[in-house]
């Protein structure tokens, strides 16, 4: 992959010339950015991506990429036309605050996210990742005298240390330890082990889990499971954080993984969709209860660019465009679609190479038997112009979080290529 001076300088505007001398992209990863990325770039073929639309990702090199993957994040597409035009409104008049006076998008975003979550969480806390959000949450919980945490194996919640310490990753927390003091790690979808941890920290634990675990390898909880969750943490007088920063804003079908239960938690993380696929911004929203000592004193958890008129521009700008455009029923609608045809791909490979494939709404996941076969796979869809991603916390599993903007055609080209890729793959690994 490289990129030529005057092609650099028009990255993002759209045009993807090339000329004159070029300019080695992998190179600059590799001196400035890290070797390690640069390798994993070369793999992936070298190429940059540089400019997106609704479901397509366009490559220096003019190739395009149907997005099915990444980290979950454009449930209404690349650069949703009523969010990209609120952001160039507020670019135009005031995009980031003294945070001396009052911002009325953060207020009126605020009151916007806060008609779709559960009933009883009115505050919001906008912040600028999922990871922040999580941070938020840890220390919110502390405020309430929770000390102590209970999260669930394979649960991701982020990487700063805080979320780290409850993302329960070897490999990501052994480099970094010590982390937080007292975590516990529970079984996901496993009352019986979590009231056992609740019982031994009554009155003092928090609980963070995922409605549906993404990272985890898309796992999905038997029925009930958040219901009792809810009713343990309140048996044990424990804070419910559930982290909805990739299951919320439409991924699952529902507004939030919590309400196909109809579970309340004291505080709800949003990230990932929040953004409206343009500005990164996050959210740990509250009731009043849970929110009090933050609601209080709001200088108690600042940052200078969280609940930014950019960021909070964007976020209310996706709720909206999720109102106008019935992205939640889209997503209900369109994800069994997608997981029927993606079952029928994996048919004949099922008790070999395929070992599950399950999903709920748009975030759908494929267990292999063996962990070479996910990136085998991931490289073969890319050769073919279609983007999906591996799990983080589950290596055997490859996971789609297709926007819910995927029509008939883009449809197809993903079930054909799929196929395409999956019978290659297959004889790849049998050889
Ligand atoms: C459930 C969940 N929580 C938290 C995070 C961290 O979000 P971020 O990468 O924006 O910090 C992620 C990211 O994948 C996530 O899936």
């Amino acid at each position: 992959m490289t990129l030529s001076p005057p092609e650099a300088e028009h990255i993002g505007t759209g045009d993807d010339r090339r000329t004159g001398t070029e300019e080695d992209v992998v190179g600059l990863y590799g001196r400035h950015i890290g070797s390690g990325r640069a390798v994993m770039g070369r793999v992936m073929g070298g190429m940059a991506e540089v400019r997106s639309e609704g479901l397509w990702i366009h490559a220096d090199d003019g190739r395009r990429f149907l997005d099915f993957g990444g980290y979950g994040v454009f449930i209404l597409g690349h650069r949703h036309p009523a969010v990209v035009e609120a952001v160039h409104r507020q670019l135009d008049i005031h995009p980031l605050a003294s945070r001396v006076l009052l911002e009325p998008v953060a207020a009126r975003a605020a009151r916007a996210l806060a008609a779709h979550t559960p009933p009883g969480i009115d505050y919001v806390h906008f912040v600028n990742s999922g990871a922040e959000a999580t941070e938020a949450a840890l220390k919110l919980a502390r405020a309430h005298g929770r000390t102590s945490v209970i999260t669930t194996r394979r649960g991701f919640h982020g990487k700063t240390l805080g979320a780290l310490s409850v993302t329960a990753n070897a490999t990501y927390q052994t480099p970094f330890q010590p982390l937080l003091p007292d975590v516990a790690q529970v079984a996901y979808d496993d009352p019986a082990d979590l009231e056992q941890a609740l019982a031994a920290r009554r009155d003092r634990a928090c609980v963070v889990l995922e409605p549906v675990q993404g990272e985890g390898g898309v796992r999905i909880p038997r029925p009930g499971y958040l219901q009792q969750v809810a009713h343990l943490c309140r048996a044990y007088g424990a804070l419910l954080v559930v982290d909805e920063i990739q299951t919320g804003m439409g991924r699952l079908g529902t507004w939030w993984g919590v309400d196909a239960e109809g579970v309340t938690p004291d505080i709800l993380l949003a990230g990932k969709g929040l953004s409206g696929g343009v500005v990164p911004v996050a959210a740990m929203a509250a009731t009043a209860e849970a929110y009090a000592p933050f609601g209080r004193d709001p200088y108690l958890h600042t940052s200078t660019f969280g609940a930014s008129p950019l960021a909070c521009a964007a976020a209310l700008a996706a709720v909206r465009a999720m109102e106008d455009e019935d992205v939640v029923a889209r997503a209900a609608e369109l994800g069994p679609r997608i997981l029927a045809g993606v079952r029928a791909v994996c048919a004949p490979y099922e008790g070999g190479l395929v070992r599950e494939v399950r999903g709920r709404g748009l975030l759908i996941g494929i267990e292999f038997a063996r962990e070479q076969a996910v990136g085998e796979l991931l490289l073969e869809m890319i050769a073919r112009g279609v983007l999906v991603n591996h799990s983080l916390n589950s290596g055997h599993v490859l996971r789609l979080t297709p926007p819910a903007r995927v029509d008939d055609t883009a449809l197809e080209v993903f079930l054909t290529t799929f196929a395409e890729a999956l019978k290659s793959t297959a004889a790849r690994m049998a050889g």
